[in-house]
């Protein structure tokens, strides 16, 4: 196509897409993009007087005008590209690659600091002869409450903010007995697992546990790590010296326990243990609020009824029981400020620990 008495914008795009590809440096195409699309070049004349033309000739040749330094633009830039990458021998391919540069390696999965603080109790546990068994998140009314010695209507129910699943074919009776839940502890596997093995009973259990609760130091998912001991003879002073090898292992050696008096239905004495501040020692600080100890558990000897509810002789047989949030574990170890972190998609964060 020709403007009037103007360049043949064909016959220069086919001759200079032939100059681009035979320019034989980076410093002679450089050299040629300048004559040829330059300020001064014939193409440039021809775009500006584009606007000069008359009104039906001035679209079609402002069209193919502009097509013409697009194609040669392209075909600059892909020479350049080919030049540089040594295409034209200006740069042997040994040189253009280091090959003793360090490869980028590839990101690796990360456990989450939860896994980690899981995994570190169970090895504990396991260094002590106990059994790792795992249990159902769907549980029953029966075994997440009534034979754990809370029956309908007790008044212990309503501090487990518990997650009821409704369901139509299940028959529930007018207190919620019978009814399903997402378990909010994991104390309902203590009988469960008594059902199935007679003592002596050694065993740890790990899992997810679920409650109604939102905020920086609660979260409706968490997980927990019950623990189980029964055989004949069983006392607190084996509870005692359990649980202070287990914080001494998780903590540091040079940590001690206290033991307060607390209440679970499903032990008799109930027992708060408390780990001497692994972080000033006992002299007070922010992460033990200023009073040298840490709440990490809740404990007890095994209530007999729970004991019968596990088909277990409480007249031959006693145990002791504990469980503990391992988030919160995690929390303290590892200083996270905000439980709900724990729950982040943010890779970031798994990263760190
Ligand atoms: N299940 C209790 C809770 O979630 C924790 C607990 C306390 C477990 C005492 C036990 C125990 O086994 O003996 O709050």
């Amino acid at each position: 196509m020709t403007g009037e008495a103007g360049l043949d914008l064909e016959k220069h795009q086919q001759e200079v897409l032939e100059q681009v590809a035979q320019a034989p440096d980076t410093g002679a195409l450089e050299q040629l993009r300048i004559q040829v699309l330059g300020r001064k070049s014939a193409l440039n004349r021809e775009l500006s007087r584009v606007g000069q033309l008359p009104p039906e000739q001035r679209r079609e040749v402002g069209r193919v005008a502009n097509a013409v330094k697009g194609a040669i633009e392209a075909a600059i830039a892909e020479r350049q590209a080919e030049l540089r990458a040594g295409g034209a021998g200006s740069l042997d391919i040994a040189e253009a690659i280091d090959l003793t540069f360090p490869a980028t390696r590839p990101r690796r999965g990360h456990p989450h600091p939860v896994s980690l603080v899981m995994r570190e109790m169970e090895e504990i546990f396991r260094g002590l002869g106990y059994d790792i068994a795992r249990g159902p998140e769907i549980e029953t009314d029966y075994y997440a409450f009534e034979a754990l010695n809370i029956p309908v209507g007790h008044p212990a129910r309503d501090g487990f903010d518990t997650f009821f699943i409704a369901t139509d074919d299940i028959e529930a009776g007018p207190e919620g007995e019978g009814k399903v839940v997402l378990r909010p502890h994991t104390s309902p596997m203590q009988v469960r697992y008594m059902e199935s093995h007679p003592p002596p009973i050694r065993v740890v259990i790990p899992g997810k546990t679920y409650r109604r609760d939102n905020d920086a130091t609660h979260v409706p998912v968490f997980h927990q790590l019950e623990g189980l001991l029964v055989d004949e003879g069983v006392t607190v002073a084996d509870l005692r010296g359990t649980l202070e090898y287990f914080a001494r292992a998780m903590f540091g050696d040079d940590r001690r326990i206290r033991l307060r008096p607390d209440y679970f239905p499903f032990t008799e004495p109930s027992l708060e243990v408390h780990v001497s501040c692994f972080q000033c020692d006992g002299a007070g600080c922010s992460l033990c609020r200023f009073s040298g100890w840490i709440e990490i558990l809740g404990s007890g000897m095994v209530h007999p009824n729970v004991l019968r509810f596990g088909g277990i002789d409480p007249d031959r047989y006693t145990g002791f029981a504990f469980g503990m949030g391992i988030d919160r574990i995690a929390m303290l170890k590892y200083g996270v400020e905000d439980l709900r972190s724990m729950l982040d998609p943010d890779l970031r964060f798994v990263r760190q620990f």
